[in-house]
């Protein structure tokens, strides 16, 4: 890693949401780094040494300072994206979940047989999620070793946080035969050779890329394989993620074949604790959800791919309060946006709806779920603070000993849409604005552990 792309000290405007629900803003204060990427000390101006860190920094060569209308905030954690479907994305949105897997999305995912096309689409996912100022990734990979490996060593050379998974698949009827592990022993062969693979890296030394274990749901995998998979990430101590209970036929499927819930089978399996995600969960019923606040698993909540997959809206709130570890996902291809700042607004929107309903031929008092609303605060908190707590890693905001990623918004972008009255708006109205309005141009500079990783020629 280029000791020159490191920050060692950051003096500016500092916005971020430490604890859901709440945004904590620092004017002027300055950010120390250290060589791990981890922050060392957060200082606002007025404390003790406050002067003398700053001038410190200042003549330490790797040192910012935000310029007027420049603001920084947490990276986000994307914590559920598909990385082969990316050429899909904005494509095929008009069919039911298992129509789309089995005419679009299996026949694309199929082609990463070829390293080469896997290379040139990976490249330009982690390049564009990166410049979109998602600092940690959690992929989904297909079932192929080389595609798999080549995703991994992509992120480790642009240096973004990530987690990789092996997609494991193995069901005959499900699964088409150009698209299926051959076994399920050869899945958790393969899925155990990926982690070793991440592991051993050079230069990951810091575990910048991780392993996740990826049965991609119930209905594509054997019991064998959803067994041997939940033995494995014990055994590994590895994280694991799944899709879980998303749409009604994917959830009534699984009732079918296995007499219980998505989230009962899998804690049957062994796939569900502290290091477990699960995307969506739209129709976890309530001993679901006590069951995943009791071990500690997270949710990843997709709400645009919700609006057209999942047949419902995911009570959001309502799992907040319960004690859920929540964040945000944005299910790329079948949430056709790269930005978590569209997950965010996506989020917030969908709480709205939940609460007034929808059908306006429904009486106003039944027509919605009362307390169902979230505002910008709570959805600045999951993209960021709250993937951190649902992974389980230190990351999402600023404190000590969490790392430094972190990126810049400037309101002074030539192409933003951002509006900003200097004599009207308080800086909590400028956060506001940034969550509801902010787009990839307003994101001049993005950094991981400390390391420069996007950065706009004139930022
Ligand atoms: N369930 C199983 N596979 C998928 C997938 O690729 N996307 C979504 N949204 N749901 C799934
Ligand atoms: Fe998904």
């Amino acid at each position: 890693m280029l000791e020159g792309n490191r920050v060692r000290a950051v003096h500016g405007t500092l916005m971020h949401a430490p604890v859901a629900g709440d945004v904590e803003i620092l004017e002027d204060a300055l950010i120390e780094i250290g060589s791990d990427g981890d922050i060392c000390d957060v200082t606002v101006p007025g404390a003790a040494g406050f002067a003398e860190k700053l001038s410190t920094a200042r003549s330490s060569g790797s040192f910012v300072s935000l310029k007027p209308g420049q603001f920084l905030l947490p990276g986000f954690v994307d914590l559920h994206i598909h990385a082969p479907q990316w050429p899909q994305l904005g494509k095929a949105l008009h069919l039911p979940l298992n129509e789309w897997l089995a005419k679009h999305t299996f026949p694309l995912e199929a082609r990463y047989a070829d390293v080469q096309f896997a290379r040139t689409v990976y490249r330009s996912l982690v390049e564009t999620l990166l410049a979109n100022g998602t600092t940690t990734a959690v992929y989904f990979g297909t079932i192929h070793a080389g595609a798999n490996r080549v995703l991994a060593d992509l992120c480790l050379a642009f240096g973004q946080r990530a987690f990789v998974g092996k997609v494991a698949m193995d069901d005959r009827d499900q699964c088409p035969d150009d698209y299926r592990d051959p076994s399920p022993q050869a899945a958790i062969e393969d899925t155990d050779a990926l982690i070793s693979y991440i592991r051993d890296l050079p230069d990951n030394g810091s575990g910048l890329v991780k392993p996740i274990v990826t049965p991609r749901f119930i209905p594509s995998c054997s019991d064998p394989l959803l067994e041997g998979l939940g033995a494995l990430a014990q055994s590994m101590e590895c994280h694991i993620q799944t899709h879980c209970s998303e749409s009604d036929w994917e959830h009534n499927y699984v009732l079918d074949r296995l007499g219980r819930t998505d989230t009962r089978a899998l804690q049957d399996f062994g796939l569900l604790g502290r290091r477990t995600i699960l995307a969506h969960s739209n129709f976890i019923t309530d001993d679901d959800s006590d069951r995943i606040v009791a071990a500690g698993t997270g949710v990843a909540h997709c709400p645009l791919s919700n609006f057209y997959f999942a047949n419902s809206v995911f009570p959001l709130r309502a799992m907040l309060d319960k004690g859920v570890h929540l964040g945000l996902g944005t299910d790329i291809a079948a949430g056709p946006s790269a930005s978590m700042f569209d997950s965010c607004r996506h989020a917030i929107a969908a709480s709205r709806a939940l609460e007034d309903g929808v059908d306006s031929s429904q009486p106003a008092e039944t027509r919605g779920r009362p307390k169902s609303r979230i505002d910008f605060r709570h959805a600045f908190w999951l993209a960021t603070a709250g993937g951190g707590v649902a992974l389980d890693i230190p990351v999402g905001k600023f404190a000590k000993n969490y790392q430094f990623d972190a990126m810049v918004i400037d309101l002074n972008a030539d192409a933003s849409n951002v509006i900003w009255w200097q004599d009207a708006d308080s800086l909590g109205d400028v956060l506001q604005k940034i969550v509801y309005g902010a787009t990839r141009a307003n994101i001049s500079q993005v950094w991981v552990g400390g390391r420069s990783v996007a950065e706009k020629p004139c930022g």
